[in-house]
């Protein structure tokens, strides 16, 4: 089902950020353009912070049938989209637009690509869900506990910022309850997932200081970072012999629902997708 309002032309969508150089979105978009044969284009679209507003205005007029946001524009599309669905709105920020009867709609698609990268690379991983440890507390955190709530899971958040946890629980309320970071060892024998949100583990910055001596066996351990593919945190647990998750499967996963908006075909995450990003990204698979 193609949304897209301008049929006379082939949908053509993009990245908007500021810089943009370092987006894969095109790679991802480009494949599967490719893969399924369709007409359509996906660019780099660079704007810098003094024009976003004026750009996100004149959007329905650019001939554009939707883009992914990326930094540091994710606030400024938020507030200037018409509609933004239930999901964009439980999580506070958009990342995928598109044209629908002449208004500017927003989403987020993190929080599902987070649960599809679980679903394909962890079988059953929430069949019982008990309780799931999140280590940070920013925006990527915010689409994770969503996403663990909406498959009923209990969420523990540890941040090294206390507060910013706290800030994370109170905005979905239920079953949550936020920690300092130095709490999350003593956490983790109660948990069934744990997940690194924060970007520490990412090649250049500084480990995540997290002592796995209480890691439950069954447990499942993910990370959204995906520079190194695996992380101190994702070696050490799977030593240890438990199911590891890496972060790239989110970044592709969270791709998905953005192309079928704008071009009218699911696409699927394959191992060759996969492989092309690893190969541009200069990591081996
Ligand atoms: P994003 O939107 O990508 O999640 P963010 O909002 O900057 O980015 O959040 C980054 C997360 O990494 C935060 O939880 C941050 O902790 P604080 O809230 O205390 O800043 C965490 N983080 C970054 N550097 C860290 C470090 N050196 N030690 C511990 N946590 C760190």
């Amino acid at each position: 089902m193609i949304l897209t309002e301008k049929r006379n032309s082939p949908p053509r969508a993009g990245v908007i950020g500021w810089p943009v150089a370092h987006s894969r979105s095109p790679l991802i978009h480009g494949h599967w353009l490719k893969v399924h044969n369709l007409a359509g284009s996906y660019e780099r679209i660079p704007v810098p912070p003094e024009e976003i507003d004026a750009f996100l205005r004149a959007f329905p007029d650019s001939g554009l049938s939707g883009a992914n946001v990326t930094v540091p524009h994710k606030e400024a599309a938020y507030a200037a989209a018409d509609d933004i669905d239930d999901v964009g709105r439980a999580i506070g920020a958009v990342n995928t637009l598109w044209m629908e009867h002449g208004k500017l709609q927003a989403t987020n698609t993190d929080g599902i690509g987070f649960l599809a990268n679980l679903d394909d690379c962890a079988k059953g991983w929430d069949k019982n869900p008990g309780i799931a440890l999140v280590l940070g507390a920013g925006g990527a955190a915010r689409a994770v506990v969503w996403g663990l709530m909406q498959r009923g899971f209990a969420v523990r958040i540890a941040n090294r910022t206390r507060e910013r946890a706290q800030a994370l629980a109170d905005r979905f309320g239920g079953d949550t309850a936020a920690h300092d970071l130095t709490e999350a060892a003593r956490l983790l024998s109660d948990c069934w997932l744990v997940v690194n949100t924060t970007s520490l583990g990412m090649t250049g910055k500084d480990e995540l200081p997290l002592d796995l001596d209480r890691l439950r066996p069954d447990a499942v351990v993910t990370d959204i970072v995906y520079v190194p593919l695996e992380t101190a945190l994702l070696a050490e647990a799977r030593a240890r012999g438990n199911r590891t998750v890496d972060g790239l499967g989110m970044l592709l996963h969270q791709a998905v629902p953005g192309f079928e908006r704008w071009f009218g075909v699911r696409p699927t995450v394959t191992p060759a997708l996969r492989s092309l990003i690893l190969a541009d990204l200069g990591v081996l698979g």
